[in-house]
């Protein structure tokens, strides 16, 4: 964590405590504030540093496992900033027989792009869906909100190389 993103988390912490007192007054104790904090650092970051979570800790006077326990348990939480391209690539049966293995392989070769992980570069993430809608023209992706149909190794590659412009 840089200096400024933990001067930042450090002074976001401080503010949502401090909200929480003026709120709850002395109930705002232990974990209480817990969740305000952590959606406080979603929002100014994108996700919630894991670095932040001893601050957080500290802070509250709760234990390093309860803060990471809270969260992991809420998907809504990200603790890494997200990929700047998501290239959901469907694995459904029709695309199946139309050859997103074929595609999948590919992209992990030729770019190390594995299914459920991003790239070594951090800026792509890769998912596979199951049912874009788009069975006839599969095999089929969807980037953003462009859904593509028929996709071949050519058209993967030319989407991982917008994604890392
Ligand atoms: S099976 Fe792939 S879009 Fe429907």
């Amino acid at each position: 964590m840089s200096a400024d993103v933990f001067n930042d988390a450090e002074r976001i912490i401080a503010e949502q405590l401090e909200q929480a007192h003026a709120f709850y007054g002395e109930d705002a104790k232990g974990a209480a504030p817990l969740l305000p904090i952590l959606h406080a650092l979603q929002h100014a970051f994108g996700y919630v540093p894991p670095q932040a979570q001893p601050l957080i800790a500290h802070a509250l006077n709760i234990s390093q496992a309860e803060v990471r326990g809270v969260v992991t348990f809420y998907h809504d939480f990200k603790t890494e900033p997200a990929a700047r391209a998501v290239i959901k690539l469907c694995r459904a049966e029709a695309c199946q027989a139309r050859g997103c293995e074929r595609i999948a392989s590919h992209l992990e070769s030729a770019h190390g792009l594995v299914a459920g992980a991003r790239s070594h570069d951090g800026r792509i993430a890769l998912e596979s869906v199951y049912c874009l809608g788009n069975c006839a023209l599969g095999p089929a992706a969807l980037v953003g909100d462009e859904l593509i149909g028929m996709i071949d190794e050519v058209r993967a590659d030319a989407l991982v190389a917008e994604a890392r412009r």
